[in-house]
């Protein structure tokens, strides 16, 4: 069995942090979001990854896929993301007749992948789709299931004929390729995979909805992402292989090895990455301080800072700091907040 992440889209939901990075490789609970994928399907036994990629988002793709020694990665280029149906048939050829998992690169699930596989390979479908009950899943694909089958696939419809969503992971039999090569562009100008698995059902075959087991998020938006990195830091084992002086860490705290907390105080769940310093601050739970940041004489809670972002003099809350990021108190006349702010940035200041 073969696994299929999908890594080419343009993430215009999360701008201004996806202009620079594609969304896969935002950290959450300091770790890229592809990687939680990676670690998903290796865990179900699928060593062979297809990671469809465009020609914009390969190289942070590929860099964040590093340091999975388990994995064999071919990179599949799909040079104009036409839809989840489009990079199925982009990586066709890879694919060749073997069954395969589907993975949407942006999205996380607690408990992983291993069980719908297993399904899959005990129960031989068609095809098993994750499900998951939402209470508002008109922004998703929406199952009609019956007698543990689906029998009606719509994509984010305004009337929903159920409130089972489509989670980001599928599995397929080849049976796929000939429905898929057949497919229409919907509305919105896609090939939808939804569209199909349709194709699948109207064909009479037989086509699983399988129940997500723990959370899922699907991280469109930028407090998804700060909701997926809470989720994560909270089922984290702590340990402290770093520095730690003059501190003291409460609760569930990660300081991986080369960080440094000096003078602080750090109230967990809560992650401080390799090379990060935090310095005479507090940094509060549910927070990630990526990989080379810092924390100096400043406040944190609830939030995502990136590799080598910067927090000096400042209390934040409920933020995320892209790479290399830079908030810092200045002391010059007029005591007014200096913004240097590319497309579609977003401060948010108290009254
Ligand atoms: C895609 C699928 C949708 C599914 C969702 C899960 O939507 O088209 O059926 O429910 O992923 O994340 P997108 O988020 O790409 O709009």
């Amino acid at each position: 069995m073969k696994g299929l992440i999908l890594a080419a889209g343009h993430g215009t939901r999360l701008r201004p942090l996806t202009y620079a990075r594609p969304k896969p490789v935002i950290r959450v609970a300091g770790r890229p979001i592809i990687a939680y994928a990676v670690e998903n399907l290796l865990e179900a036994g699928i060593h062979d990854i297809g990671v469809v990629v465009s020609p914009k988002t390969q190289p942070d793709v590929a860099a964040a896929l590093e340091g999975h020694p388990d994995a064999r990665f071919t990179y599949i280029v799909q040079e104009d993301p036409q839809g989840l149906a489009h990079a199925v048939r982009v990586a066709r050829d890879w694919l060749g007749e073997d069954p395969f998992v589907m993975y949407l690169g942006d999205n996380l699930f607690e408990k992983g992948v291993a069980g719908l596989v297993a399904r899959f390979q005990r129960e031989h479908p068609s095809a098993a789709i994750a499900l998951v009950e939402v209470a508002d899943p008109r922004q998703f694909g929406v199952a009609v299931v019956e007698e543990g089958r689906i029998v009606r696939l719509v994509e984010k419809p305004q009337t929903p004929p159920s409130n089972l969503a489509v989670a980001g992971v599928y599995a397929f039999t080849p049976e796929i390729h000939p429905i898929i090569a057949d497919l229409k562009p919907s509305a919105r100008g896609e090939y939808e995979i939804t569209d199909a698995i349709q194709g699948l059902i109207d064909a009479g075959r037989r086509v699983l909805g399988v129940p997500v087991e723990g959370w899922w998020k699907d991280t469109g938006r930028p407090g998804d992402l700060l909701e997926a990195n809470r989720l994560l830091l909270q089922g984290m084992s702590p340990g402290v292989e770093g520095t730690v002086e003059d501190s003291e860490l409460l609760g569930p705290v990660v300081v991986e090895a080369g960080a440094r907390v000096v003078r602080s105080r750090v109230l967990g769940p809560a992650l401080i990455a390799a090379g990060a310093v935090v310095e005479g601050a507090y940094v509060g739970p549910y927070t990630a301080v990526g990989p080379g940041a810092s924390v100096c004489d400043a406040e944190v809670e609830n939030s995502i800072l990136e590799e080598r972002a910067r927090l000096e003099g400042v209390r934040i809350y409920g933020s995320l700091l892209g790479v290399a990021a830079e908030v810092k108190k200045h002391a010059e006349r007029p005591q007014t907040p200096r913004l240097i702010l590319g497309d579609l940035s977003r401060v948010e200041v108290p009254e």
